[in-house]
């Protein structure tokens, strides 16, 4: 079966892969023009992604800081105030679920699906299963969910999703070791080329996590270290470029690391990886905020986009844009108004942080709180408790999902 994007093959001679190098696209695939369309119309001007695919588990960590119980009724009422805050898809372009999100509705009726594409936003779902100790390294993971996931894919897709997420971490502190970069860019890698099979533009996401004391440097390097590997196993495995958007973290000192570094610095180390390792035929860099406040990842955002980049360079923030929303909302109906402003506030400057526009002399100082956790995880795919253990041989916390 002729399944190959290139005229080359990994079973073929070195020789004449190198040969074939720019061969024509011998068969094109069913969902090709598709991922390609819906890649950039995430990636397009002045809108980024809301990320709001925190698990049960996660989203409950969330409704318990402002003390409102983790109920299925209490986690649809938050999202349908994200999703339906007025003209949020002037700003937004796509919102990543969760799978119990993606087959919500809102009170009156209407699915989150239907209400998502109405506002000309994408929806979009994670798909990875959360992460695990991987045996024999430094106390790193690997994430899981290749097993079935062509099929869950293909029922997302039935069900309104275009877009996908898995999210894979990188720990300097922990080294990291080779094996667990490889396995991270791998299993990337082989998702990526599941979701383009089943029509969803895949979201590649090697998060560097922000834990440590290394500087910016040693930031860039493993930063340019996992994205080699990652675009060497997706090429691989015929992921087409143009249907892919990456989630990369910014390229920063680590969070104990004593030189801290201004957005010019981070934009400048930033672009630099991405310039040194991305493709331009990679439509959209879709950075998370990975614990930075509200301000400082959009100011970085805003330093990036002060002169025009080969590819859209935009947001896909979770904690940043959710933040103060969740601390303004309080699970009372009556402050869901005044929620959704303080929402579509952050995806405003983020829109024009996306267009090197934004002007922070308009901000409170609830967007200059720092986010950051140490040793921050997600319990991604159980509802129940997320056992914390600290490991004695590395600075990072594993866990456990007690399911
Ligand atoms: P943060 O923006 O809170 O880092 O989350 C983004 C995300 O979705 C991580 O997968």
């Amino acid at each position: 079966m002729l399944k190959y994007r290139l005229g080359s093959s990994l079973n073929q001679p070195l020789s004449s892969r190198t040969f074939s190098r720019g061969g024509l696209v011998v068969k094109a695939l069913k969902y090709d023009e598709e991922l390609i369309k819906t890649a950039h119309k995430i990636a397009s001007k002045g809108r980024g992604i809301l990320a709001m695919d925190e698990s049960n588990a996660t989203c409950g960590k969330r409704l318990d800081s402002i003390g409102v119980e983790n109920t299925e009724e209490n986690r649809r009422a938050y999202r349908e105030l994200l999703i339906s805050a007025p003209g949020l898809g002037e700003y937004i372009s796509g919102a990543i679920l969760f799978e119990e999100t993606l087959y919500q509705s809102t009170k009156a009726g209407q699915t989150f699906v239907e209400l998502l594409n109405e506002s000309g936003i994408v929806p979009g779902i994670k798909v990875d299963k959360g992460l695990v100790p991987l045996a024999n390294s430094n106390g790193e993971s690997w994430c899981m969910g290749l097993d079935g996931l062509d099929k869950r894919c293909a029922e997302y897709y039935k069900a309104g999703a275009r877009f996908s997420k898995w999210r894979s971490v990188v720990s300097i502190p922990a080294g990291p070791s080779m094996i667990a970069l490889r396995d991270c860019a791998y299993g990337l890698a082989r998702y990526a080329a599941i979701a383009q099979d089943a029509g969803l533009v895949p979201i590649v996401e090697p998060e560097v996590m922000l834990d440590g004391e290394q500087d910016i440097d040693r930031c860039l390097e493993v930063q340019e270290a996992i994205w080699a590997e990652t675009f060497k196993y997706m090429a691989d495995n015929k992921v087409l470029f143009e249907g892919i958007l990456l989630k990369p973290a910014m390229v920063t000192p680590g969070a104990d690391c004593k030189v801290k570094s201004n957005p010019t610095q981070v934009a400048e180390y930033t672009l630099k990886m991405l310039r040194r390792r991305v493709p331009p035929a990679v439509p959209g860099i879709m950075f998370l905020s990975g614990g930075q406040s509200e301000l400082e990842s959009t100011l970085n955002l805003n330093a990036m986009n002060q002169a025009p980049n080969p590819w859209h360079v935009s947001f896909s923030y979770a904690r940043a844009l959710q933040n103060t929303v969740l601390k303004t909302w309080q699970g009372k109906t009556e402050n869901v108004q005044i929620a959704q402003e303080a929402l579509l506030k952050r995806a405003k400057a983020n829109s024009l942080a996306q267009q090197g526009k934004y002007d922070a002399s308009g901000e409170g100082k609830e967007a200059g709180a720092g986010m950051y956790e140490k040793g921050y995880v997600y319990c991604e795919s159980c509802i129940t408790n997320v056992t914390v253990m600290f490991d004695m041989l590395s600075p990072i916390k594993k866990f456990t999902c007690n399911t």
